[in-house]
């Protein structure tokens, strides 16, 4: 099955403002040791029992793990502990968690990380309530109801904290799959800018880039006139092009990662895509990179959004002269608007190279002799197409990765 973002992303092709729904009820608590107050929420939203996500071992050593179990002794409330999500994060564990909050009578699950912690702990939480495979959920099954979640964020990348969305892999295959559904909202989202400060240069990147992937997927549409949508798009570019070098060359600047943080939420609970088609295409032909090689999800987009680019700007070169003039600060060439499309996606490599991010496959450690398998694993067999700017078949989605090798 095709990679599905959820309903929201398919459009109605070449028409104006579409019709909407848009639901986005996280409670939001921004800012400095906010995660202290992580007990409190839990209790106001009903958690007598949590089950602690959390993943490789940041979140042990630095202390934060420690802070919110402090917290929720607070507020006596108990607790079960899973850690060990991997980036890419695996259904294995997503089983183990979902026998574990059986077992335990867990009613709450509060994720303490990244989007992988975040995203197993939805597959958790919907697989508690549901009596089959949890899996069939990223094989199409409609997710209806789910334990509440709660999240303490330390990437800025995903958007997970406050999307519908999960994306899991089963290690059978290393399938990378997407399911979504408003039961996996969070309730509530701690954020707070510090807990990034001791992100790793890459990590960093690769969630900036994650960020703007989540705009460039809402801004190429063929839904017209939808003008609020598009400069909201482009405040959130505008930001990380400022703000994404300022916290590579200082890791500590408070500021600059406060911006970062709210713009990947800002990025991706749908604010900046409602009301028109969305794409998606390039989301879907990198999760076959990050299954295949387990690289960050940020460097995989970074190696295929120019590619993608490159491949279908002719079909609305106005829209890329758009985006490089109000974003990449390019001159319009009136009489060849083609140029100044071009001169955008030179930019965007620019910025993710000044960034360190990879923007070929030679950069990202992919291997051309692999094309043939992803592009089958994408799994569009002969008719099937991917994403809604331009529909692409298998056909084009192999001379994208050519093109980014
Ligand atoms: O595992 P630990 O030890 O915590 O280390 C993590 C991990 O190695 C580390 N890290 C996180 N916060 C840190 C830190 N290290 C030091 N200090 C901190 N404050 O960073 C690494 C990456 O973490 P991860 O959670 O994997 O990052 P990210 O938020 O980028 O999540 C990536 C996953 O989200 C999926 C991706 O496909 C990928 O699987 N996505 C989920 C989406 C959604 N649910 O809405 C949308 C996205 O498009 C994306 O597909
Ligand atoms: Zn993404």
């Amino acid at each position: 099955m095709a990679f599905d973002y959820g309903s929201f992303v398919k459009g109605k092709g070449n028409t104006s403002m579409n019709n909407f729904t848009f639901y986005s009820p996280t409670y939001f608590v921004f800012g400095k040791d906010t995660e202290m107050e992580a007990g409190h929420y839990v209790k106001r939203f009903g958690g007598s029992k949590v089950l602690l996500h959390y993943g490789g071992g940041s979140v042990v050593r630095s202390g934060l793990l420690d802070r919110v179990k402090e917290s929720l002794k607070k507020e006596n409330i108990k607790f079960a502990e899973l850690g060990g999500v991997q980036p890419n994060p695996r259904s294995g564990l997503v089983y183990k968690g979902i026998d574990l909050c059986r077992k335990e009578g867990v009613d709450f699950i509060l994720a303490v990380g990244g989007g992988s912690s975040i995203d197993s702990a939805k597959a958790i939480a919907a697989g508690v309530k549901y009596d089959g495979d949890f899996w069939d959920f990223y094989e199409g099954k409609p997710i209806t109801e789910a334990l509440p979640i709660g999240t303490v964020l330390t990437i800025a990348a995903a958007g997970s904290e406050g999307s519908g969305d999960s994306v899991i892999t089963k290690e059978e295959g290393m399938l990378k799959r997407g399911t979504g559904g408003e039961a996996l909202r969070p309730v509530f989202s701690i954020l707070n800018p510090a807990l990034t400060q001791t992100l790793p240069a890459y990590q960093t990147a690769a969630g900036a880039t994650d960020i703007m992937a989540h705009v460039f997927e809402r801004y190429f549409t063929n839904t017209k006139e939808v003008e609020i949508t598009d400069r909201l798009c482009e405040a959130v570019l505008l930001t990380m092009v400022k703000e994404v070098p300022r916290v590579i060359i200082d890791p500590n600047n408070y500021e600059a990662r406060a911006n970062i943080m709210w713009a990947g939420m800002v990025a991706h609970n749908n604010l900046v895509g409602v009301g028109r088609s969305q794409d998606w295409a390039s989301h879907g032909i990198e999760h076959e990179l990050s299954a295949l090689y387990d690289v960050a999800h940020g460097a995989g987009l970074a190696v295929i959004f120019p590619a993608w680019m490159a491949y279908v700007y002719k079909y609305n070169i106005n829209r890329f002269a758009q985006i490089a003039v109000r974003v990449w600060g390019c001159q319009m060439n009136f009489e060849n608007p083609e140029v100044t499309a071009l001169e955008g996606i030179e930019r965007l490599k620019q910025f993710l190279t000044s960034i360190g991010m990879p923007i070929n496959f030679r950069e990202l450690g992919a291997k051309e002799e692999d094309i043939p398998a992803m592009v089958e694993k994408l799994g569009l067999g002969e008719n099937g197409t991917i994403g809604s700017f331009v529909p692409l078949t298998s056909k084009d989605v192999e001379q994208i990765y050519r093109l980014a090798l």
